[in-house]
């Protein structure tokens, strides 16, 4: 028995549980930005993806509260056009969700959660220190399909890396060489994660010789 549903016609929040918990795991955006007045923000974000890399494209789907307004995150890329993704390893899960508690414009959550930044080399908003990588952008363009949300389209113009997480001879990522050696954490659904555990190499293989083919 198939189960055949139309999305079109489901409530949007329906939607989104249904949607989220089929499209797993999604990689985290722990993003950083500066507020007007200099405050560092942080949040988390898993509607995010890497789309390519001439240019680098990253895509963020920011939705707004439930009142209609922009989240800090949203405000401070439309001021700046600047944000950093931090990466988190399962060991900053808690530390990376607790930044998604609702805390005030004004507030610094790295500051009221004790996590220390560092300067980025290539835009203005810092890194969170401890995120074992962090790829700085600069927006590129805002898609707005509906009045409920922004996408940010921005373009990855740095990357810096915890000491060893990259071996630049062989110019591979060594996520086994830091930290836990743990790999980033995935989002599942809800208040779901995961740890990366089992990985299994499965090369793309050629395609088979079709029947009297000789070469
Ligand atoms: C793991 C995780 C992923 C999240 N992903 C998103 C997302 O993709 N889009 C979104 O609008 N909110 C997302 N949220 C909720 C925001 O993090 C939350 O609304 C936060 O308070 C926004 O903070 P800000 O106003 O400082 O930007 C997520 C929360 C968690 C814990």
């Amino acid at each position: 028995m198939t189960l055949s549903l139309d999305l079109n016609a489901m409530e949007p929040q329906l939607r989104y549980k249904l949607l989220t918990a089929v499209v797993i795991p999604r990689p985290v955006a722990w993003v950083t930005t500066l507020g007007p007045t200099g405050v560092v923000n942080a949040a988390p974000y898993s509607f995010f993806n890497l789309f390519g890399q001439d240019p680098a494209i990253v895509v963020l789907g920011l939705e707004h509260r439930p009142d209609g307004s922009p989240k800090d995150t949203t405000a401070n890329i439309r001021r700046t056009g600047e944000f950093v993704v931090n990466i988190a390893t399962p060991a900053l899960t808690e530390s990376m969700v607790g930044t998604a508690a609702a805390y005030a414009s004004d507030v610094s959550e790295p500051e009221a959660l004790g996590l220390a930044t560092a300067p980025s080399a290539h835009v203005a908003p810092p890194r969170l220190a401890d995120a074992p990588a962090a790829i700085e952008c600069r927006r590129l363009t805002t898609l707005q399909f509906s009045p409920e949300r922004d996408i940010v389209i921005g373009q990855a113009v740095g990357l810096a890396t915890a000491d060893g997480l990259i071996d630049t001879d062989a110019w591979r990522v060594r996520w086994d060489a830091v930290g836990d050696g743990d790999y980033p954490v995935a989002r599942l659904f809800a208040d779901r994660y995961a740890r990366l555990d089992e990985i299994a190499p499965m090369a793309i293989p050629a395609v088979p010789k079709t029947k009297g083919e000789t070469r």
